[in-house]
């Protein structure tokens, strides 16, 4: 029987060569990740893989666009999305951290006044929120740990993984927010309609991974 397409929304950043070796494993060759090409939809047997920016993943998978999503938890929390979270994966695992200067003191009081820089004005929001702080966002599109080096914000709240990053700038983590690790996501209706196909993916990813 011919299994219908199962449009699948992939992110493009650091996870996608762990992603495309979980999905050759499971029974979708692939060589996405090495190819280099500038095309973003490759078809491999009965999934058609959509190459996104990762905090746009989300959003193809909750508009319908794509019927599933393997993406960071970091974009999942970011974008707030309504769609199924089925599966958790042993991939992209970081840590998303608040972070200063190695030489500033800096202690969170409720309604203390502070800058952020960020990338995830949701989560550093929500973050703060906890604390009872109001802060006030400078939203950046990446080299966040600038912010704090050229004083355009007290802190940073971002992803490390190796921790390079921080170490390389001279500054320091002050708390962790949230661990992170990439996710399998369903688009709601998807999961009626497409039942079978997304079942077939995802159990055979969950097959490969050890949990
Ligand atoms: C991410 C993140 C940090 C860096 C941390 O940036 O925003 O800058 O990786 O990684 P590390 O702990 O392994 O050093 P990314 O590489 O995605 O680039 P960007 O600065 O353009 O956002």
């Amino acid at each position: 029987m011919e299994r219908k397409r199962v449009k699948v929304a992939v992110s493009k950043g650091r996870i996608l060569k762990e992603v495309c070796g979980l999905l050759s494993k499971s029974g979708y060759p692939n060589n996405i990740a090495k190819s280099a090409t500038r095309e973003l939809i490759f078809n491999i047997k009965n999934l058609q893989i959509l190459a996104c920016k990762p905090i746009d993943v989300p959003k193809y998978v909750e508009l319908g666009a794509a019927d599933c999503g393997i993406v960071g938890s970091d974009c999942i929390a970011e974008t707030n999305c309504d769609v199924y979270e089925p599966i958790s994966l042993p991939l992209g695992k970081c840590k998303m951290v608040l972070a200063t200067l190695k030489t500033k003191k800096l202690v969170l009081k409720p309604g203390m006044n502070i800058k952020i820089g960020t990338k995830y004005p949701r989560i550093a929001k929500n973050f703060f929120l906890k604390h009872k702080i109001n802060p006030e966002i400078v939203y950046l599109n990446g080299s966040v740990e600038l912010a704090p080096l050229t004083g355009l914000a007290e802190a940073i709240v971002d992803i490390t993984e190796t921790g390079s990053t921080i170490k390389e700038n001279n500054l320091k983590i002050i708390d962790i927010i949230m661990e992170i690790n990439a996710k399998v996501i369903i688009n709601k209706t998807s999961y009626r309609t497409l039942r079978d196909e997304v079942e077939l993916l995802t159990s055979s990813l969950l097959k490969k991974i050890k949990i």
